[in-house]
């Protein structure tokens, strides 16, 4: 039995997702069972990282485990997980940890990680970078007039879709490798322009790019946002800039296959920007 927290998630649910495909049995922890939306052959139960006597009951004849990392909160998981047996953890991680300024999103994974590995626990790292679904958040500006209304355009990264690093977390439980770390990008590096550029290609209509100042996109980005991750975000994108993003062979190396292209992405989720 796979325990999958975090299951309800963008990447969780790829995860529930993949590892049923793959025939294994799948136990689902959520705060709200009755209105996760997983499919019906999935075990939904409910538990809460911050209450820790609502978890050990999810654990339960589990052997592997899929953990989101819920900050500051995993030591009553890791405790019950201990109790319970289980032998192997995939943990969601961030290369934000790898930065030169690793920035607070950067230290709080690695908090999460040390927890793991002081558990004592056998696991793997899956460590994110930007995610393809960031860019959702245009959506709204896409469907109202089709102009995305940003800072530092030609600010390049390599945005990973989220199928591929359930994929890789997935893989990660599949065929446990203690103490492996997996870095993960997408496959091209783009900048904002390229990718508003794709968006609209690959939707068919026209979508257009127009700079902001910073002062103007961080007033925007803080509706959405904590005035603090606002500003780490546009130092970020400031910092890139001009670059090329590196692009990690990890997705392919480790499923087998390519990591989704940003293009693919957008066709993918066509119904979220309509
Ligand atoms: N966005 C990026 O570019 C990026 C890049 C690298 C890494 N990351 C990291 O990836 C993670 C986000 O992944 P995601 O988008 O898949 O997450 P998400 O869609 O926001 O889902 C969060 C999940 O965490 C669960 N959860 C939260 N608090 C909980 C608690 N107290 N007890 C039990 N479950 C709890 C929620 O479950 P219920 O609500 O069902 O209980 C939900 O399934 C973050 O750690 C983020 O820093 C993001």
């Amino acid at each position: 039995m796979i325990l999958v927290t975090g299951a309800t998630g963008n990447v969780g649910r790829n995860v529930v997702q993949q590892l049923l495909e793959a025939g294994e049995k799948v136990r689902a922890v959520t705060r709200n069972p009755e209105n996760s939306g997983l499919p019906d052959d999935v075990e939904v139960i409910a538990g809460d990282f911050s209450r820790p006597e609502t978890l050990s009951e999810s654990l339960k004849s589990v052997d592997r485990a899929f953990l989101f990392p819920v900050f500051g909160q995993l030591g009553g998981f890791l405790d019950a997980a201990t109790a319970a047996g289980v032998e192997h953890i995939a943990m969601l991680s961030s290369s934000a940890i790898e930065f030169e300024d690793p920035g607070f999103i950067g230290q709080v994974h690695l908090e999460c990680e040390n927890a793991v590995t002081g558990s004592g626990i056998s696991r793997t790292f899956v460590r994110a970078g930007l995610f393809m679904l960031n860019d959702l958040g245009w959506a709204g500006q896409i469907n109202n007039g089709g102009v995305v209304r940003t800072a530092y355009g030609t600010a390049a990264a390599a945005p990973v879709d989220e199928r591929d690093i359930a994929a890789v977390a997935v893989a990660s439980l599949l065929s446990p490798e203690d103490g492996a770390v997996h870095s993960l990008t997408g496959p091209q590096s783009l900048t904002q322009i390229d990718r508003v550029r794709i968006i609209g290609e690959t939707l068919g209509r026209p979508v257009e790019f127009e700079e902001l100042p910073r002062e103007a996109a961080l007033g925007h980005l803080s509706r959405h946002m904590p005035p603090d991750a606002a500003e780490y975000l546009l130092d970020q994108l400031a910092s890139w800039q001009g670059i090329t993003a590196e692009v990690l062979p990890t997705i392919e190396q480790v499923t087998g296959r390519p990591a989704h292209t940003y293009a693919q992405w957008v066709a993918h989720h066509a119904a979220d920007f309509s």
